[in-house]
C-alpha cells in the first residue's frame, strides 16, 4: 500500500459574536474550496470542522508532509473563509493569516500544523484531537500518558507489540532545537523538560525497533506554532491540534481518550492569560462561552481507506465524559474567584507574550529604587 498523508491544518480567520465559534457560512466556503480540490485529484479527501473560533481542515493526499500544494489549498481555503467573515463582519476576521501572501508552507504565517505520512494498516483508526483556547504544550499531558503511562495505556504492560515503548521527538520552542528520547528508559528526563509545557513540547511519536509498525513514521504529531513567535507581539492563542494513530501495536483508541477524562489545567483561556481546566465537548458544544472559555478540547475518530475518511465519530458526545465536565466546570468556577491573580493568571513570564506589557509600559517611569 502507498504512503498517505494526513495534514491538519487550522486557523481562526473570524468568529460569531466574539471569539466564540465558527459561522456555518465559513465551514461551508472551506468545504466548497477542498470538494473543489478534491475533484482535481489533488487531495483524496478532506472533512472541515472547527472547535471553538478555530476552523480545522483535515485533509487525506499522496503528496508528503509540507508540500506546497497542500499548504496552498489550505491558505487559500482560510484566505476565501476570511473573505467571508470579513464580508459577514465577524469578529477578528482573518486574525491568524499573519501574511499578505502565500510563501510556498503555512508553516510561520499564522496556522497550525499537524501532518504525517505513513503506509496504512490493514485497518487504520486515526482521532484527530483539537483544542480551543490553550496552547501546544496543552498535548505534553495527554501524550505522554497516552505512549508513557502504564497506568494509562495497559497496552504498555500486556502487549507484546508495544511493550518496549516508543520514541518521543521533543522541541523547545523557544530556543528552535530538538531532542529525540526514548520512553521509558529516560522517562523522568522526559518529564523534567515537558512539565515545563511553555518551552518544550511534545512534537511527535515514534515506535520503536521490536514494533511492527516503520521506525521511520510517526505514530503521533502535534501542531507547535506560536503566534507570538511569528508575530512579535500577542495576536490570539496558539490553539494546537494533534492526530494520533491507533490499535494494533498502538495504544487502543480507549487508551487515547483516557487522559482527557481528568479536566486538567492548561494555559491559554480569556486572552491567552489564564489557567483552566481543559472540557472535553461534542461538537455540538465547541464553542467557547464562560470567560471565553472554559478551554475545549474535541476529539473526532476516523479509519483510513484507501485515503478515505471513514467516520467521524464524536468521541467526547459519550456521557463518559459527563463527570469530567461536572468537574472542570467546579474547577473552572474555583480558578475563576482568583480574578487577576496567579495561578489563574499565568505567571508573569507568560505574561510578556500577552498585551500586559503595554499596560505596565504606562507606568514604568513611575518606579523609584528603594534603597
Ligand atoms: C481569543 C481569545 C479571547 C480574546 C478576548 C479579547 O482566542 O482567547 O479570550 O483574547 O476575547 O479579545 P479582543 O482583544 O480581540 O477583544
Ligand atoms: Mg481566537
Ligand atoms: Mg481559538
Amino acid at each position: 500500500m502507498a504512503k498517505i498523508t494526513v495534514s491538519l491544518i487550522k486557523a481562526d480567520v473570524g468568529s460569531v459574536a466574539g471569539h466564540t465559534t465558527v459561522h456555518e457560512k465559513l465551514i461551508a466556503t472551506a468545504q466548497r474550496k477542498l470538494d473543489e480540490a478534491r475533484e482535481a485529484g489533488l487531495i483524496i479527501d478532506f472533512f472541515v470542522t472547527h472547535v471553538g473560533d478555530d476552523l480545522e481542515l483535515l485533509l487525506t493526499h499522496t503528496k508528503g508532509v509540507d508540500n506546497e500544494e497542500i499548504h496552498e489549498l489550505a491558505w487559500n481555503t482560510f484566505k476565501a473563509a476570511a473573505d467571508v467573515a470579513k464580508e459577514l463582519k465577524l469578529y477578528g476576521a482573518g486574525q491568524d493569516l499573519l501574511s499578505d501572501a502565500f510563501s510556498g508552507n503555512v508553516r510561520g504565517l499564522g496556522p497550525g500544523v499537524a501532518e504525517m505520512e505513513f503506509t496504512p494498516r490493514r485497518s487504520e483508526p486515526i482521532i484527530a484531537i483539537m483544542m480551543d483556547k490553550t496552547e501546544p504544550g496543552a498535548f505534553n499531558y495527554p501524550i505522554f500518558k497516552i505512549f508513557a503511562d502504564p497506568f494509562n495505556t495497559a497496552g504498555l504492560v500486556i502487549d507484546p507489540k508495544m511493550h518496549q515503548g516508543f520514541v518521543f521527538e521533543i522541541w523547545d520552542i523557544i530556543e528552535h532545537r530538538r531532542v529525540f528520547m526514548n520512553v521509558p528508559e529516560e522517562m523522568y528526563d522526559i518529564l523534567a523538560l515537558i512539565g515545563a509545557k511553555g518551552r518544550f513540547v511534545i512534537k511527535r511519536v515514534y515506535p520503536k525497533e521490536g514494533s511492527p509498525l516503520p521506525k521511520d513514521e510517526p505514530v503521533a504529531v502535534i501542531s507547535t506554532e506560536k503566534l507570538f513567535f511569528i508575530k512579535g507581539e500577542y495576536v490570539g492563542k496558539d490553539d494546537p491540534v494533534a492526530l494520533v494513530r491507533s490499535q494494533s501495536g498502538l495504544p487502543a483508541t480507549g487508551e487515547i481518550l483516557e487522559p482527557f477524562a481528568f479536566p486538567y489545567l492548561v494555559s491559554g483561556w480569556m486572552r491567552g492569560s489564564h489557567n483552566g481546566p481543559l472540557m472535553p465537548v461534542s461538537l455540538k458544544d465547541a464553542m467557547c462561552t464562560r470567560f471565553d472559555g472554559p478551554p475545549r478540547v474535541l476529539a473526532l475518530g476516523f479509519n483510513l481507506a484507501d485515503g478515505k475518511l471513514i467516520g467521524p465519530v464524536d468521541f467526547f458526545a459519550d456521557p463518559a465524559y459527563n463527570t469530567t465536565r461536572t468537574i472542570a466546570n467546579l474547577i473552572a468556577t474555583y480558578m475563576r474567584l482568583h480574578g487577576p491573580f496567579e495561578p489563574h493568571r499565568l505567571p508573569s513570564e507568560e505574561m510578556e507574550y500577552t498585551t500586559l506589557p503595554k499596560v505596565l509600559e504606562q507606568i514604568k517611569d513611575r518606579f523609584e529604587s528603594i534603597e
